[in-house]
């Protein structure tokens, strides 16, 4: 459905995206995940016609793009990018206009999405005064209106609270469910979760390309979850057997590359620090820990904000 091919695109000396390949398959969810600066939204906008690549080629559904958008593409920016002063019916019917859609069709077609984003009570609120989750359903709606058969949407729900965000997932499988291919940016591994297929990118390139449980499969690393009676950040900093170690609320984590030494050293730790513990078991990894092992591979990992610090961004943004 979309085929990325070599992609390299630079902004003075430095490389936005380097030989970038992917294929996002007919009805797949398709997530883009990297660091800020990784290059999502360069590839995003390329998809979309919006930029130009240095080197290499897109096709949507087949047929190449050559610098325009494709009549196929709904496309949500990562920036709310709508009239705060218009109301929500009205930020619908300017994004209809530049489509030139009548206005009967836009009203038939903004009807059934807010069947979907149960937006319709909203009509006549300005956009200003909707909450964040809203604003992004109202994006969405806008991005919905020309009935694409491609939805690609660039961190749409970045800094929207956890409830809103489940929301706004469901409506994107209920799309999914009615045939649309989505390529999704995300920040939040949750959310990385829930693709059908996630490219991990960073520096330009991308990492790995497959799906969550695969990902999670090919994990070269055990992981250690500790519950103890300790909140101290360092307490396990180097420990042989264990490659990095972070606090999630309660419970440590704990990457081993070599589980007995690394059970061994915790249990060492712990009695030399006299902090009780009450249990320490091996958890299947999650995406967070293969995003992590993934980008500290391919650089340094006081680049790659943690999950505390991608929180405190997200409702800073
Ligand atoms: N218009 C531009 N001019 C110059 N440099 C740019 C431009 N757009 C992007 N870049 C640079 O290209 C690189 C990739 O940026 P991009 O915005 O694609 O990353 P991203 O993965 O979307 O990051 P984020 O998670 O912060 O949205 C960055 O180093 C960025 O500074
Ligand atoms: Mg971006």
């Amino acid at each position: 459905m979309i085929r990325i091919e070599e992609i390299t695109k630079t902004f003075g000396n430095n490389t936005a995206l380097n030989s970038v390949n992917i294929h996002v398959r007919e009805k797949e969810i398709f997530g883009l995940v990297g660091p800020d600066g990784a290059g999502k939204t360069t590839l995003i906008r390329i998809v979309c016609g919006l930029i130009r690549p240095d080197a290499g080629q897109v096709y949507i559904g087949g047929r190449q793009l050559t610098g325009q958008t494709s009549e196929q593409v709904g496309y949500m920016p990562q920036r709310f990018s709508l009239y705060g002063d218009l109301t929500v019916q009205e930020n619908i019917d300017f994004f209809g206009s530049m489509y030139h859609l009548t206005r009967k069709t836009i009203k038939e077609r903004s009807g059934e999405v807010f069947a979907i984003t149960k937006l319709a009570p909203f009509v006549h609120r300005f956009a200003d005064n909707l909450s964040g989750g809203m604003k992004q359903k109202l994006a969405l709606t806008c991005a919905l209106i020309t009935r694409p058969r491609i939805l690609v949407l660039d961190e749409p729900t970045y800094g929207v609270d956890p409830e809103s965000r489940k929301d706004f997932w469901l409506i994107l499988y209920r799309l999914n469910q009615e045939g649309r291919t989505i390529l999704i940016s995300t920040p939040y591994m949750d959310e990385a979760e829930l693709c059908s297929q996630v490219a991990f990118m960073n520096s330009g390139r991308v990492a790995v390309v497959d799906s969550p449980l695969a990902l999670k499969r090919s994990f070269p690393y055990h992981v250690l979850e500790v519950s103890a009676a300790s909140r101290e950040i360092g307490l396990f900093d180097h420990l042989s057997g264990v490659l990095e170690a972070s606090l999630y609320g309660e419970k440590y984590h704990l990457l081993a590359t070599d589980i007995d030494t690394a059970r061994q050293a915790i249990n060492e730790r712990l009695s030399a620090r006299s902090v009780a513990v009450t249990s320490v078991r091996e958890v299947p990894p999650s995406m967070e820990d293969v995003f992590v092992s993934l980008a500290e591979r391919d650089a340094p990992l006081t680049q790659v904000p943690g999950p505390e610090r991608r929180q405190e961004y997200g409702e800073q943004r």
